[in-house]
């Protein structure tokens, strides 16, 4: 039988970054119709239309992870999640569209890298996405791709990196041109900052000393290396009022020069993920090689362990934008690359199916922030910085269909057949899932306590084994089609779209373009120098 085109998502309580209300949400060919009170006709559901009962339930956005990296040929490997694996991953979790980066390599065209990136993703995804492109050379090929890739291909965010020395890092004077030409094109421009220079001669030192293990990746690149990196490019930003967005936040210092730069008035935005926002770096001094390898990631974990929830009162207060994950996932015979130096451990770890339920629990369920913060952190604000806006990130008509039934309470017990309250009296269910007691735990469960043994991404690992969170997704309607509920998916390779993304988003253009028309200099008025003026005398 063909899954009905229709969808009424009845009585939950639909939240937005702004604004909570019980609703009813009417879906049609993949976009919301009507948002509204009894919108069940009289009669009862006609045919072709299928109601989800979420009275008790939260009715969310789908989640926008703002940093992925699929099947990414790296430091000589290639990570383990593919756009198949990763994207139906990203599914269960809650989140409904990813934005991944196509990466040239230095010297290489940027249309190519992109162009090949659309070659592996676009037969493969099954939630929507779109991309990055990194910008790891300069030259007027690379300026010219940059328009070219904005006009004409859908993409309005360059990432430059300040680390991988003699491989992605770029000068200077390099992001300089890079922001320049970001801002010419209405561009946002998003820098991984690390000092490069000093990583590989940290590193040096740390093998020196005879550490070869994990914890000299920590080592050879403290705080201070990304907090240094952060300034510097925002100064350089500045300089030439680019908007910027800094990825993976990893520590308290740099996270603290991003707030001072906010409250100082600069355009900037900081991308915490959920690989900082849930655990710290203390694994890197584990006893288990693996364990600590699988925690490796640049900029590092921190070892500082009030760093998570640091990082979230900052995400919770604005000084924090949005939230990815940069699930970048190998397996521990490919971390095992570098079992006798740390340098040569792939780096990156998973998220992209966490991210959401992490955030909740840490966030939400912690009284950090409310359900509307989480909407905006999780899907609402990257949707406005990358000029998605109100297509993805909002549940309102004419918005895409990508929509999550969200439990909140985490009431322990079984959905299915008998549950229970935390208290342990058995409470009665308002969700009409199909009945599969007994099948797989997993179903049955609406708290989740994360594992490598239950996740659906393909990595061997989970950063965030034995996790309990509270908020998990029930039910994921990607373009208007439930694709994942109760533990069992619908969902085909392909299923999923390249959203291309338009340039100058208002969101962050509406300053940067006022500011140039009021604060760009001009000289004083003043009449010429009339006095004596000083003769050169010529060297001999
Ligand atoms: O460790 C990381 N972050 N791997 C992915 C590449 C990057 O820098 O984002
Ligand atoms: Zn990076
Ligand atoms: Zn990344
Ligand atoms: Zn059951």
């Amino acid at each position: 039988m063909a899954a009905p085109s229709r969808l009424l998502i009845r009585g939950g309580r639909v939240v937005n970054d702004d604004f909570s209300e019980v609703a009813d949400v009417l879906v049609e060919d993949g976009v919301v119709r009507a948002l509204g009170h009894d919108l069940l006709p009289p009669g009862g559901a006609p045919a072709g239309l299928r109601v989800l009962d979420a009275a008790g339930k939260l009715v969310l956005p789908g989640g926008i992870d703002t940093h992925t990296h699929m099947q990414f040929p790296f430091m000589g490997s290639r990570s383990i999640d593919d756009f198949h694996q990763g994207t139906k991953a990203a599914l269960s979790g809650g989140t409904t569209m990813i934005i991944d980066f196509a990466i040239p390599q230095k010297g290489g065209s940027l249309i190519e890298a992109f162009e090949t990136w659309r070659s592996w993703a676009d037969p493969k995804v099954c939630c929507d996405y779109s991309l990055h492109v990194a910008v790891t050379w300069w030259s007027d090929q690379v300026k010219e791709e940059m328009k070219i890739l904005v006009q004409d291909k859908g993409v309005n965010s360059f990432k430059m990196f300040m680390a991988y020395k003699d491989l992605y890092m770029v000068t200077d004077l390099e992001l300089y041109e890079a922001f320049s030409r970001c801002k010419e094109i209405g561009a946002i421009a998003q820098v991984h900052a690390e000092n490069g220079d000093l990583i590989a001669e940290g590193a040096k030192k740390m093998l020196a000393l005879g550490i070869t293990g994990p914890e000299g990746h920590e080592l050879c690149r403290p705080e201070a290396v990304e907090a240094e990196a952060t300034l510097r490019a925002i100064t350089i930003a500045s300089a030439v009022n680019c908007p910027l967005y800094i990825v993976h936040v990893m520590s308290k210092s740099a996270a603290k020069v991003i707030a001072d730069a906010r409250r100082d008035g600069k355009v900037v935005y900081g991308e915490p993920i959920a690989a900082s926002l849930g655990t710290d770096g203390t694994h890197y001094w584990n006893k288990e090689w693996h364990h600590a390898a699988h925690h490796v990631m640049g900029p590092p974990l921190r070892p500082d362990p009030s760093t998570p929830d640091f990082l979230m009162n900052l995400l919770a207060n604005d000084d924090l934008t949005t939230t990815g994950t940069d699930n970048c996932t190998f397996n521990t015979c490919q971390k095992a690359l570098g079992k006798d130096d740390f340098t040569k451990i792939p780096n990156g770890v998973n998220g992209v199916e966490d991210r959401m339920s992490v955030i909740w629990e840490k966030g939400v369920h912690s009284g950090k922030m409310d359900e509307n913060r989480f909407v905006a952190v999780t899907s609402t604000n990257a949707a406005k910085i990358f000029n998605l806006y109100p297509r993805k990130g909002r549940i309102a008509v004419g918005s895409d269909a990508d929509i999550v039934i969200w439990d909140p309470k985490g009431t322990r017990g079984c959905r299915s057949c008998v549950a229970f309250s935390d208290n342990g009296s058995v409470y009665k269910t308002n969700m009409n899932l199909p009945l599969q007691c007994l099948a797989n735990a997993r179903v049955h469960m609406e708290e989740r306590t994360i594992s490598a043994k239950t996740h659906h991404q393909a990595v061997n690992f989970n950063i965030f084994e034995g996790m309990v969170c509270h908020g998990v997704p029930l039910v994921t309607i990607s373009r208007g089609k439930v694709v994942y509920e109760a533990g069992v998916f619908s969902v085909t390779a392909g299923d999923g779209k390249f959203i291309p993304r338009k340039p100058f988003a208002e969101y962050i253009y509406k300053r940067i373009k006022q500011r140039d028309r009021t604060c760009t200099p001009t000289p004083v008025e003043r009449a010429p120098y009339k006095g004596e003026v000083a003769t050169l005398k010529s060297r001999v």
